[in-house]
């Protein structure tokens, strides 16, 4: 192995730079390998200046740091890219252009760290050819195959921290403290969190909800002398029969931009003479210095992604389980999204200590 790139694509994760410096001190240690950043994420590879040298020097100082030294575009999809032409929108597939540019380039192994969708563009250039290496990688930890992507504790430290603040200025004014969290399809974000800061609802996409259990809810513990209540919302919450709320509907290409939901619930309550506030974390959850945990994992999950380039086996995606690092086939980690266990026992639990989904 003597070449070998590295890239970030789609939403950004706490950690991405951590993965990104230990691929590169493996690579060069380890191997004694050439290591290219590939900027903003596929397009990179046929962006002017979007293949960058990386030396040891380069990753120096990144490890706390959010974000990615790379860049990276949750719009780039070299098999379906919106372009404008002749003052109309169309779908272009500029695929055969990346893979051309990664044959000229010489290059071993290309290492993805990516979502659902990233890593599913990886694979489907690995089927055309192209050596792929994924990394899991998101703070909604809904990539299969492995128990946890990085990213996911620092959101959901962040999301803990937010609902230990509510908790008190909740009680304080005896009102309904509602947070909106992020989760597009995968509640773990609000389960976690809600159960580690102490939230008495918990709303994920994985349960429809009843405007009616959520008020309930709150009722009894008012009742019982608590006239405070706090709820954790995924931003992919759905009513029972209905839909998530979103900000910008979604298309063949493109999914849609989600939130409101939790202005949603709030309006309800107050409709029923309760006083209520809303908090959207937003990309808060995404954004600053990732957790040492995050930073212990996004690093082993960096250096195995070189070593599974090194053994020379591609398509493969690093996971952990029983907690260690191992690979796996892309397309198994692909084959079944990973959503919350409604029969686990973070359910069970939530629900033994008098937590309601709203469903019942
Ligand atoms: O996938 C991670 C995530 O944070 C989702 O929870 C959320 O729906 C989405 O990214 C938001 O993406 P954007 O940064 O494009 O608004």
């Amino acid at each position: 192995m003597k070449r070998i790139a590295v890239l970030t694509g789609g939403g950004d994760a706490p950690g991405l730079n951590a993965v990104i410096r230990a691929a590169v001190k493996t690579a060069i240690n380890v191997h004694g390998c050439e290591v290219f950043g590939i900027v903003d994420g596929y397009d990179g590879f046929i962006a002017p200046g979007g293949v960058l040298p990386l030396s040891l020097a380069s990753v120096r100082g990144i490890l706390p740091r959010g974000g990615t030294i790379l860049g990276t575009a949750n719009r780039g999809n070299p098999f379906a890219r919106k372009v404008m032409q002749a003052g109309k929108e169309i779908v272009i597939d500029v695929s055969n252009e990346i893979i051309q540019a990664i044959k000229d380039l010489s290059l071993d192994a290309v290492i993805v760290i990516g979502g659902d969708g990233t890593l599913r563009v990886a694979m489907e250039l690995c089927e055309k050819g192209v050596p792929v290496i994924g990394v899991p990688k998101t703070i909604d930890n809904d990539v299969g195959g492995t128990e946890v992507t990085f990213g996911f504790d620092t959101a959901l430290m962040i999301a803990t921290e937010a609902l230990d603040r509510l908790h008190t200025t909740a009680e304080a004014h005896h009102r309904v403290m509602v947070l909106e969290l992020m989760g597009r399809d995968a509640g773990f974000i609000a389960l976690h969190s809600g159960v580690a800061g102490g939230a008495d609802v918990i709303l994920i996409p994985e349960i429809p909800f009843k405007y009616e259990a959520i008020l309930r809810k709150v009722r009894e513990r008012a009742e019982a002398g608590s006239k405070f209540s706090l709820l954790a919302v995924s931003e992919g919450a759905k009513p029972l029969g209905g839909q998530e709320v979103f900000s910008r509907s979604g298309d063949a290409v493109y999914v849609p931009r989600l939130g409101g939901i939790g202005q949603e619930v709030g309006k309800f309550i107050e409709q029923q003479g309760i006083e209520a506030r809303v908090t959207v974390l937003g990309h808060v959850q995404r954004g600053g210095s990732p957790t040492a945990f995050d930073r212990w994992l996004a690093t082993r999950y960096g250096a195995a992604a070189v070593s599974a380039a090194a053994k020379g086996v591609f398509g493969r995606m690093v996971a952990l389980r029983d907690s260690k690092v191992v690979d796996i086939p892309l397309s198994e980690a692909l084959a079944v999204p990973k959503r919350v266990d409604l029969n686990g026992d973070g359910i069970a639990t939530a629900r033994g200590i008098g937590i309601s989904f709203g469903d019942e």
